[in-house]
């Protein structure tokens, strides 16, 4: 198809030149998997799965920052603090240039910015990438409140919904719902830790 032999030269490419930076990304690790067990998987296998990220990571990824910018717009506390904890995590009240702000953010500074993460969560609840979502069941199965699916059947949830509830968050505040308010997730979840995933 039309698709297949750019996309396919495209990937070899890549694999080509990452394979000489030897970096550390998700792809680099598919390869070196590839190195350590040859013939588990072929070139148009890898095609799909980065085509799959960057569907999957591209409007998500905006839409949630444009959020989390017009959020933070209306709420200068957040935005007050937010930018008081990176900076304590980072370089501290020196003026610095983009160059060395960027060297500074670390994966042990970013676990440090617990309330930067609590506001984005925070924009997710309102404001979700996805607002619904939906499964197919392969085989019978059983929920975990004992609910019976059929295979074939569709499951949807709607997050955009759900976030805004306020039954399903009532144990931890009763007010949960109203407004922006990153303290609920703190409250919801403790502190909260970098996640292992590299692509969540
Ligand atoms: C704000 C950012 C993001 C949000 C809110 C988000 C949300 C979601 C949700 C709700 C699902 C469906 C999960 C399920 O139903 O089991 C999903 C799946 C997925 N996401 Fe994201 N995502 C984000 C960013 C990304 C990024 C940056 C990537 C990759 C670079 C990515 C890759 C994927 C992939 C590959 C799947 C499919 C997983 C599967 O097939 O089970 N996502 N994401």
């Amino acid at each position: 198809m039309g698709l297949d032999s750019p996309l396919l030269s495209l990937t070899a490419l890549l694999v080509l030149s990452l394979a000489l930076a030897k970096k550390e990304d998700i792809l680099s690790r598919f390869l070196l998997e590839r190195e350590q067990d040859p013939g588990c998987f072929d070139n148009k296998y890898l095609r799909d799965i980065i085509l799959n990220f960057v569907i999957a990571g591209r409007d998500t990824t905006a839409g949630t920052l444009a959020w989390f910018l017009y959020v933070l717009c209306r709420n200068e506390a957040v935005q007050d603090r937010i930018a008081e904890e990176v900076r304590a995590a980072t370089t501290g009240d020196r003026d610095v240039g983009a160059q060395e702000f960027a060297a500074s953010l670390t994966e042990d500074a970013i676990s440090k910015m617990q309330y930067l993460h609590a506001a984005l969560t925070e924009t997710l609840r309102l404001y979700p990438a996805i607002p619904v979502d939906a499964r197919c069941c392969l085989s019978d199965d059983t929920l975990p409140d004992g609910y019976a699916v059929k295979k074939g059947d569709m499951v949807n949830y709607q997050p955009y919904a759900m976030g805004r509830m306020d039954f399903l968050f009532e144990m931890w505040d009763a007010k949960a719902t109203v407004g922006y308010r990153p303290m609920l997730t703190l409250k919801m979840n403790g502190p909260l830790y970098v996640r292992a995933s590299p692509r969540r």
